[in-house]
């Protein structure tokens, strides 16, 4: 199976992208209306979220039955016109897989519970809890009915860990995707991916709240090579992304090395953890320029050298939007969103633009804990309280780093709601949308910016092909690397700072061609002066 290097992925959040029937929830036929916006900026892939029957308790990410449509979003039909719809604009749909757990509400999960043995097997059931803290805070483990026995539930009390090492789990994963690539589907990205392999023993491990001891284990890998030859290895053509969480470079090597016969690509999360104080994300600092500059070295080089491919970007629907963390946003919106644009779409991997990026949305600024509505971060305020934080402290950490910033609703124009919806959205619109909405947008130099280097991406083999090797490593202002193909070299330069910084340029790049700035430049000469947060790329045949 081979995947195109030359494609971008554009991914929505389903419940928040548009809504046609009036009940404050995006749905399909918002996301069919809006095609032809997306065929104009230009990408090929549409990574959707779970639209799946769910109980909601994660957004989706707790279904209750994997092969079908819940009624919120709309039919099986609405389905199959998005992705008949889709294709005629050149659109291939992505599938969001969240094959390491399910809802308590599954049907398999309420089997096990009446009692099934069978279905009790599809769940990682054991006497005594480990002390592993679950993603979403507190233990991993609860008590599974009245059994006396612990079910693992990594995120959610209602997201039940699915038992891999059972082969009857396995064979349901397969014939889910397999229930999808059936109806066409040739792209899909498979949820915290590298957790699905549990080890038999269970051990404790106070470090890192356990993690080492259920990620990247040795036997995750036999179970992507089973999937990949019981399902989309047998495709031609399509696009496998894995989502790894807390993870590292030689497994992300093996994950995605074409020869491993796993996945096409993978995200990893390190440089959004840049502004976590302490490696904990309920804290607030200013993003660390010098580890987020090597954290990109680091895997640009080591992904280039394993012959590895990492899926890039700045924002996705568990992330709060990047203009607010790495930029001054409010002198330096449309700089800030082109550079962080070109500082991946020019690097090595495959770049996924999350909704509202092409336009600069930015963070909501709510005012009040009310407004939110994510699982996460209704626990992780009450966490911070009962750590002694005042309510106006745990306040501005949720409105720093909730999930909820960017899953508000999509900006379409200024009317009431973002244009999003008639009626109150299920999470209350951002306060800049009468400034910050597609009508204004599309014309402007962010949208733009993004339509080229989409369009850059086809046209020259350097950008989707080349090698990555770091440049100006001990710059403290600008983040630079090269890419090289075939004796063509590519260099990108970009100032992360809302300042002037003075760079000196390689003699042989000042021959170089200007390829894409968000500034003006006309000419290179061997002292260069970069503006506050602009990029550079020059290209040298
Ligand atoms: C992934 C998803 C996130 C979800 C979690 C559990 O990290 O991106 O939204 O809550 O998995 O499924």
């Amino acid at each position: 199976m081979t995947f195109d290097k030359r494609q971008v992925v554009y991914q929505i959040y389903p419940k928040s992208y548009k809504d046609t029937t009036g009940n404050g929830i995006g749905d399909l036929q918002g996301i069919i209306s809006k095609l032809p916006y997306l065929a104009e900026l230009g990408i090929d892939v549409i990574w959707l979220n779970p639209f799946y029957p769910s109980p909601q308790r994660d957004n989706g990410y707790d279904v209750s039955d994997y092969t079908a449509i819940n009624p919120l979003f709309g039919t099986m039909a609405d389905f199959e016109e998005l992705a008949q719809t889709a294709k005629k604009h050149g659109i291939e749909l992505m599938l969001d897989m969240v094959l390491n757990h399910c809802s308590t509400e599954h049907e398999w999960f309420q089997k096990a519970l009446a009692g099934d043995p069978f279905y009790q097997d599809f769940f990682i059931l054991r006497d005594a809890p480990t002390d592993w803290v679950s993603k979403f805070g507190g233990n991993a483990w609860a008590p599974f009915g009245d059994t006396g026995k612990y079910y693992l539930h990594l995120f959610d009390i209602t997201q039940a860990d699915l038992n891999w090492r059972n082969p009857h789990v396995r064979e349901e994963m397969f014939k889910v995707v397999n229930f999808w690539r059936d109806k066409g589907v040739k792209g899909f990205r498979f949820d915290v991916i590298n957790l699905i392999g549990k080890d038999e023993v269970l051990k404790d491990n106070p470090n890192f709240d356990g993690k080492p001891e259920y990620t990247d284990r040795p036997i995750n890998h036999d179970y992507l090579k089973m999937l990949n030859a019981a399902s989309f290895g047998q495709d031609e053509k399509g696009m496998i992304v894995g989502e790894m969480s807390f993870t590292d470079i030689p497994n992300c090597v093996q994950y995605s090395n074409p020869d491993s016969h796993e996945l096409d690509m993978v995200f990893n999360f390190h440089h959004l953890k840049v502004d976590y104080e302490n490696g904990q994300k309920w804290t607030l600092k200013p993003f660390d320029f010098e580890e987020l500059k090597t954290l990109f070295h680091t895997w640009g080089e080591g992904m280039s050298a394993g012959n590895g491919w990492s899926a890039l970007f700045w924002n996705n629907h568990d992330q709060p939007r990047a203009l607010n963390r790495f930029v001054d946003v409010k002198n330096f919106r449309t700089e800030g969103a082109t550079m962080l644009a070109a500082s991946i779409h020019l690097s090595r991997g495959t770049p996924y633009i999350y909704m509202g990026e092409e336009i600069g949305m930015i963070d909501p600024d709510y005012d009040t804990m009310a407004d939110y509505v994510d699982v996460e971060s209704i626990n992780a305020y009450q966490e911070l309280l009962e750590a002694g934080k005042t309510s106006e402290e745990a306040l501005a950490i949720i409105k720093a780093k909730s999930r909820d910033n960017s899953r508000t609703p999509m900006q379409w124009d200024a009317s009431e709601n973002a244009g999003f919806s008639t009626a109150t959205p299920w999470l209350k619109a951002g306060k800049t949308y009468a400034a910050i909405n597609v009508a204004t947008e599309k014309t402007g130099p962010i949208f733009t910016f993004y339509q080229e280097l989409i369009r850059l991406r086809k046209e020259l083999p350097i950008i989707a092909e080349g090698d990555y090797k770091a440049a100006y490593q001990d710059s403290d202002k600008v983040y630079a690397f090269e890419r090289q193909l075939d004796g063509q070299r590519l260099l990108v330069l970009n100032n992360f700072f809302a300042e002037e910084v003075e760079m000196a340029l390689a003699e042989e790049f000042t021959k170089g061609q200007i390829l894409i700035s968000n500034y003006d430049v006309t000419a290179l000469a061997d002292t260069l002066i970069l503006k506050p947060y602009q990029t550079l790329a020059i290209v040298l045949n």
